[in-house]
């Protein structure tokens, strides 16, 4: 049966823990789709893992749009989720409207995750929420204000940070997000917030103590350039595609191939 979000929210009440990846193109969205994954985010990590752009600032609606049409073909079970990037939400609760109903109505997404727990941000995820629109919320280390936080680096070390994060993730879950993304904060700071929340808590490089765990499949796969240190490469697909580029390259110089 295809996941719906009340299914994540089910998942907590029986201590399963809920299984997320990132998916930017048709074929490997059919796969992870095919290996009982829950839920499949078109995360703006598509900009640097698999567009080459330097953050995921630059990337734009219509790039996400894009790959977010392509995944949903290849998918039939995961919820899929799509990100709004950069600049595409943050000015407005109406902005944000506009471009995540784009998602639902021109992608086949069921539902868009934004980042951010500021106060206007958790007014936009109440706004999202009462207008129809599912919403994945995404707090900690929050990639697009990698200029704003001076590098990726791990968020809510200080009692003031912790008790800041705290603090929106309970204004997201009142506000009706469906579940929040924890990325890198400290183990103990997760776990807490994942058990005084009663929607899930999804996390990345915040240690065991989540409802569930989400991976950018190049990572997993050992595709990324550059993956964080949290990152757990699962096979070195890298060295398997520059493998059997080589041995192609061998024989057709050898004319081994095509006999
Ligand atoms: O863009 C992305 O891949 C993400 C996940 C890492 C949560 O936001
Ligand atoms: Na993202």
């Amino acid at each position: 049966m295809a996941v719906s979000i009340h299914h994540l929210r089910r998942l907590k009440e029986r201590a399963q823990p809920i299984v997320a990846l990132t998916a930017f193109e048709y074929a490997t969205a059919r796969l992870l789709d095919q290996s009982g994954v829950d839920l499949l985010l078109v995360g703006d990590s598509l900009a640097m893992v698999a567009l080459g752009y330097p953050s995921t600032v630059p990337v734009s609606v219509e790039e996400l749009l894009h790959h977010c049409r392509v995944v949903r073909r290849g998918v039939e079970h995961a919820l899929l989720v799509a990100d709004l990037p950069f600049g595409s939400y943050e000015q407005s609760p109406a902005q944000a409207f506009a471009t995540a109903s784009r998602f639902l109505k021109e992608a086949g997404a069921q539902a868009v995750k934004l980042e951010g727990g500021y106060r206007r941000m958790v007014e936009t995820v109440a706004f999202l929420v009462e207008s129809g629109v599912p919403v994945l919320a995404h707090i900690g280390l929050t990639p697009q204000a990698v200029h704003q936080l001076g590098g990726y680096r791990i968020q809510g070390k200080s009692e003031q940070e912790a008790a800041r994060l705290s603090e929106q993730a309970f204004a997201l879950e009142a506000a009706g997000a469906f579940a929040i993304v924890l990325e890198h904060i400290p183990a103990p700071l997760a776990a807490d917030i994942t058990r005084n929340l009663t929607i899930p808590t999804i996390g990345i490089g915040a240690g065991p103590g989540c409802d569930g765990q989400v991976l950018v499949t190049h990572d997993l796969l050992g595709l990324s350039e550059k993956p964080p240190a949290f990152a757990k490469p699962y096979v070195d697909l890298a060295a398997l595609i520059r493998e059997a580029a080589t041995r192609y390259a061998e024989d057709v110089r050898d004319r081994r191939f095509p006999l």
